[in-house]
């Protein structure tokens, strides 16, 4: 594996403070694998994934909206140029993912809420018995006020994806068992335990209207005021 960015030595160093390594460890033990990477940009994860790849007897297929064809050379490598979003399009194009199915899913392309809900969505059906899902980005600590990357909207929307996260994981709870790893900005691990094919239940949540946490409120303030002491 030739990675044009990164020193695949140092990507995988124990010093390396990259939750990617947690990754990559949780790959060690599998062999034969098929791995869907979602997004690319200068290769940081995908050089880990076809290093791994070609040390398992396993293949990568990664997918960027930009043109990341160049970042890595293996023969265990596949770049889609593509919006990961549009599945059928792709399984068209890589029938390869459905018939032998996906092992390792990793999410880490558009990060907002509703793209990841939908790849997840989307891609749960491809699959494997046992398969791993990471879903990168759930910790919104570094972009609180006054921290170094501070952003509220990244905060916001990092908390989102964290309970996106638990929301699936408790809706899906017979099938699969959710991991979150804190510091940097955050992984979730999601391990499936049913075959290729089967679908994800949606969430259901309870309405909590701002007009009904008001109402709630207050009542709980008025029992308290009128409690006997
Ligand atoms: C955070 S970077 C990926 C980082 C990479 N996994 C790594 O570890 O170096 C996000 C990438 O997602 C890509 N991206 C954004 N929206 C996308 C979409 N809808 N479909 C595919 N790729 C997308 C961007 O072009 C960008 O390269």
């Amino acid at each position: 594996m030739k990675s044009k960015n990164f020193d695949i030595n140092e990507l995988l160093s124990e010093t390396g403070s990259s939750l990617l390594t947690i990754i990559y460890k949780s790959l060690l033990k599998r062999k034969k694998q098929i791995i869907l990477e979602c997004g690319v940009n200068k290769g940081y994860s995908t050089s880990i994934f076809s290093y791994y790849a070609e040390n398992s007897d396993s293949y990568c297929f990664s997918i960027d909206i930009n043109d990341c064809k160049d970042v890595v050379t293996s023969e265990r490598w596949t770049f889609i140029h593509s919006d990961d979003s549009k599945v059928s399009e792709i399984i068209q194009d890589y029938p390869v993912l459905e018939d032998k199915g996906i092992d390792i899913l990793f999410i880490d392309s558009f990060h907002h809420v509703d793209h990841v809900k939908k790849l997840l969505y989307r891609w749960y059906p491809y699959l494997n018995k046992d398969s791993l899902i990471f879903i990168d980005d759930i910790d919104a600590r570094s972009y609180r006020k006054g921290k170094e990357k501070d952003s509220y909207y990244n905060e916001l929307n990092w908390e989102k994806i964290n309970r996106f996260t638990r929301d699936f994981s408790e809706n899906n709870a017979s099938d699969t068992t959710l991991t979150q790893y804190f510091g940097k900005t955050g992984l979730a691990k999601i391990v499936k335990k049913s075959n290729k094919g089967s679908l994800p239940n949606p969430i259901v949540n309870r309405n909590r209207s701002l007009l009904l946490q008001i109402i709630v409120l207050t009542i709980i303030k008025l029992k308290n005021l009128f409690r006997v002491k």
